[in-house]
């Protein structure tokens, strides 16, 4: 009998790993810098190559993310690994500039009404006031990614059009961002128009330069990662212990888990370079520090077969 072929897929996947930032941002148990740092180094040995550190927004906004500083400080950086920082404007740039996040990351939305309430501005005012961070950036020679929130739905408009942020992808490509990270903030997407999605956006950046952001909100953020798979995507945001939401996204649950992702990947026979069994205890530990149990089905089928 034949071998069941799978559909083609990348040989490798980079994890841009979000749950220092994404993750925690959402988090009302405070975590101190000190135990952000000690998630952030076992990310690290376990192999995690680029890590969202913190971001640099207004404390009574996300005040999880006033830390940030310390945390890049006094942070044993890995050699080979990337600390970003998110930054929305010249200020967040110039304090992550400050304590040398290696990269940063700008952040708009498909739209309108998620971005007046994320960001407090409209899609084409935010394009204006991630100008100068590009300029900044250039001059500085740091790297600049880009987010594209709410691509498959807004909790405010609705169904968001894929024209629309193949518009917004296109604007931030073109300022000089390297990647553009696609990110359906409330998780409503299914495989369908993830790849309605894509193509759209395809069109206008390639999509080498692309990578897929999905929160787990309706349990299809696996799914959908595959459906991204197939379509050529190889860059993969997630969050250890499927951490994170977004304050301006009610009901937004977590990340899709890095550890969900990586299993999932493993057993694709797709390479990530990650230690597995050192990404659980990272996922363990700050499930700890948070008092909770991870949100991923694998970290705690694991966790159940080491306890019994
Ligand atoms: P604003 O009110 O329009 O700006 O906020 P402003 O310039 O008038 O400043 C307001 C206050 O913020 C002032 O302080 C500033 O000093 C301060 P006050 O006078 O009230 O004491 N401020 C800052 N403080 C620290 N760092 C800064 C900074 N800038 C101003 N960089 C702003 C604009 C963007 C600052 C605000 O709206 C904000 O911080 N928003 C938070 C946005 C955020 O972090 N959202 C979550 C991350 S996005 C996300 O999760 C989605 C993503 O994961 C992808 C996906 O899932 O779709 C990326
Ligand atoms: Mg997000």
């Amino acid at each position: 009998m034949n071998d069941i072929s799978l559909p083609l897929l990348p040989e490798q996947v980079k994890i841009v790993e979000v749950g220092p930032r994404d993750g925690l941002q959402n988090e009302v148990t405070p975590i101190s810098a000190q135990d952000k740092i000690a998630l952030i180094e076992k990310l690290s040995t376990a192999g995690v190559s680029y890590i969202e550190s913190g971001s640099f927004v207004s404390p009574k906004w996300v005040p999880q993310m006033a830390t940030s500083t310390e945390v890049f400080q006094k942070l044993n950086r890995k050699a080979g690994v990337t600390y970003a920082a998110l930054t929305p404007n010249m200020r967040g740039f110039e304090g992550a500039i400050a304590v040398n996040a290696d990269e940063v990351a700008i952040f708009g939305a498909a739209s309108e009404s998620f971005s007046q309430k994320n960001i407090n501005c409209s899609i084409e005012q935010s394009i204006a006031r991630f100008a100068p961070i590009m300029d900044a950036a250039r001059n500085a020679k740091i790297k600049v990614r880009g987010y594209v929130s709410c691509v498959l739905g807004c909790p405010y408009e609705g169904d968001i059009a894929p024209e629309q942020v193949a518009k917004v992808a296109e604007q931030l490509y073109q300022m000089g961002c390297y990647e553009i990270s696609l990110g359906d903030t409330i998780g409503v997407g299914t495989p369908a128009n993830v790849t309605k999605m894509i193509q759209a956006v395809s069109a206008r950046v390639p999509t080498s330069k692309l990578a897929v952001h999905f929160h787990d909100t309706y349990g299809q953020a696996l799914t959908n990662i595959y459906a991204a798979l197939q379509m050529g995507i190889k860059v993969v945001d997630s969050a250890i212990a499927g951490l994170g939401g977004c304050p301006y996204a009610k009901g937004a649950s977590g990340n899709v888990a890095t550890e969900d992702v990586v299993y999932m990947l493993n057993g694709l026979g797709i390479n990530t370079a990650i230690d597995f069994e050192r990404l659980l205890e990272a996922g363990w530990f700050i499930s700890e520090k948070l008092g909770k149990t991870p949100i991923s089905k694998v970290s705690n089928a694991y966790l159940a077969k080491k306890c019994s």
